[in-house]
């Protein structure tokens, strides 16, 4: 009896959250599910013309899956928008006791203008505090993974912090299917760049760069986690 009233209030909650699908609208509009925080984050809007939004699809346990839909027009070198998923669980441990960082990026284009300039790409904040919000002063460093960079967009150094990307997929090409343990990328870096291994993972976001044209993403499935 007990485990009958409880398997049917799991399958009701289920059948809520998949419903319940949330929509972002605005400059640094954010929903927090699960475990993670969908944020718009329009911060380079200034540089260019158009709008966009997204759609929490649904979240259940350590997988989010969301989509976004936008057209930006001007400044083609210049980012308009990260909408990403951030992890409020992958954070917090030091790169020297990290024993791994398993992630899944699933994602495709439900259409795509021709000429589209956007990433797809992970955003990752390493800092000497055990925490620190992404892209602020208490990170010393930023990591990017580009599962795509389409219209001829290249990650580069940023003058505000020391940037590191690893580019896995070959250019104008992307991976949309993306299964690995991102503690091979970090042992990298602290092995052959310098980076010391007391410094933390502060921050784990995932989500796409828009730049010029329009486009419909969806990420049918993320998922990261960090074991230490
Ligand atoms: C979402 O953004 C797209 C692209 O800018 C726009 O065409 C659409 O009307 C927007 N939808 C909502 C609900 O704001």
């Amino acid at each position: 009896m007990f485990s009958y009233v409880k398997g049917l209030l799991l399958a009701l909650a289920a059948v809520q959250f998949v419903g319940a699908s949330t929509s972002l609208t605005g400059q640094y509009t954010c929903v927090t599910i699960g475990n993670y925080e969908l944020c718009g984050n329009q911060w380079g809007i200034a540089n260019g013309v158009g709008s966009q939004n997204a759609t929490l699809i649904s979240a259940s346990g350590n997988d989010i899956s969301w989509s976004t839909t936008y057209t930006w027009a001007d400044n083609e070198n210049d980012v308009k928008t990260f909408t990403n998923a951030l992890s409020n669980t992958a954070k917090g441990v030091q790169l020297s006791a990290i024993t791994s960082a398993e992630t899944t990026y699933d994602w495709y284009y439900n259409t795509q203008s021709s000429g589209l300039r956007a990433d797809v790409s992970y955003d990752i904040w390493f800092g000497a505090a055990e925490s620190g919000t992404a892209a602020s002063s208490s990170s010393s460093y930023e990591i990017m993974v580009w599962l795509s960079g389409l219209g001829g967009i290249e990650p580069g150094p940023t003058e505000t912090w020391e940037t590191y990307s690893f580019i896995p997929s070959t250019a104008g090409t992307s991976i949309t299917s993306f299964s690995a343990d991102l503690n091979v990328f970090f042992k990298y870096l602290t092995a052959n760049e310098g980076i010391s291994t007391a410094l933390y993972v502060q921050a784990i976001q995932a989500g796409t760069e828009a730049f010029t044209g329009s486009a419909e993403l969806t990420v049918s499935l993320y998922s990261v986690s960090l074991s230490g």
